[in-house]
């Protein structure tokens, strides 16, 4: 079993060892969440690397990761678990052909075999050689209602099934909680976690990760794509790129053999970094000649 980091530094380290370059206040709300074994959660623009820290726990301390993708219309039977239903009518139709006793066959229909569980109810699982990371992720895409259940879970790390009994972690999973912000999370979720607000990197952040995660890349090329990309994030628009698509976008124009950014190649790779029409609408000519001179600028300045 490996041991949880000893201190900030550590986890700093530890993360990066694993290629996941932490501001240092998350490194600090990473590791008082692993200390005082409560859930985290990661507020945040898409693609800043909030899934991906759960992963990346996950990894370094020797954990399975326990995944549960919210959606319009989770509820506890796709959250926590549900009867196998048409198991159990089978089962009705051999014990009537067999003759069986009524009363068995109704403690027999909800038992164990018939139960399938769900990622809240495998996280909590007794028989765990050690605790999972349990990632809910994008829990603003789940319904309202689906958060009083979570917050029964995440107090108690506990879950009754009325046929069953009640089912109980021994020891508290690391629980990551991710948002996109869409809508705001209750603030009784909130108040059982410890938050951080995960903001896009700053230039020097961002080439760090890029170099841990592209190692091959030219490095005019970074450093372009960085500056480029910083100074894209400063122009009000629909959707901003995240470290996600500095990532692709490096990769694309590794791809296309570039080894500095030129006005042309730019414009036409666009699509990596933008989703929206009217987004590379705006960018496209003008905005990405000046962005593109400012890169130059910035590379010339002294210091
Ligand atoms: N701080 C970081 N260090 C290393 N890689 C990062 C970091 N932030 C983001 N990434 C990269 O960006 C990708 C997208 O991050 P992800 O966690 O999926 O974003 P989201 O915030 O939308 O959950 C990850 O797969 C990872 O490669
Ligand atoms: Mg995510």
């Amino acid at each position: 079993m490996t041991a949880l980091p000893a201190n900030i530094d550590d986890t700093l380290a530890r993360l990066l060892q694993h290629d996941y370059v932490a501001e240092r206040t998350l490194a600090t709300t990473v590791f008082l969440a692993l200390k005082l074994q409560r859930p985290l959660f990661l507020e945040g623009e898409p693609g800043t690397g909030k899934t991906e820290i759960a992963k990346t726990l996950a990894a370094m301390l020797g954990r399975p990761l326990i995944r549960l993708q919210c959606y319009e219309g989770l509820d506890l039977a796709g959250a926590a678990y549900e009867w196998n239903y048409p198991r159990q009518m089978m089962e009705i139709r051999l014990a009537e052909a067999g003759g069986a006793d009524r009363e068995q066959l109704g403690r027999d229909l909800f038992s164990d075999r018939f139960l399938i569980r769900r990622a809240l109810l495998q996280a909590i699982a007794p028989d765990q050689p050690q605790p999972p990371v349990l990632l809910i992720d994008e829990l603003d895409r789940a319904d309202e209602p689906f958060e009083a259940f979570l917050l029964e879970v995440l107090s108690d790390f506990q879950i009754t099934i009325p046929e069953l009994g009640t089912v109980k972690a021994p020891a508290p999973p690391i629980v990551v909680l991710t948002s996109n912000r869409t809508r705001e999370i209750h603030d009784a979720v909130k108040r059982r976690c410890l938050y951080h607000w995960v903001g896009f990197p700053d230039a020097q952040r961002e080439a760090r990760i890029l170099a841990q995660r592209v190692p091959g890349a030219p490095e005019r090329l970074s450093a372009e794509i960085v500056a480029f990309i910083q100074g894209l994030r400063e122009i009000e628009l629909y959707k901003l790129p995240g470290v996600a698509e500095t990532i692709e976008w490096t990769r694309a124009l590794m791809t296309l053999d570039a080894v500095a950014l030129d006005p042309q190649t730019v414009s036409q790779t666009l699509g990596v970094l933008l989703k929206y029409q009217d987004d590379i609408a705006k960018v496209q000519g003008g905005e990405v000649a000046r962005l593109l001179q400012q890169v130059r600028d910035a590379a010339a300045a002294p210091g």
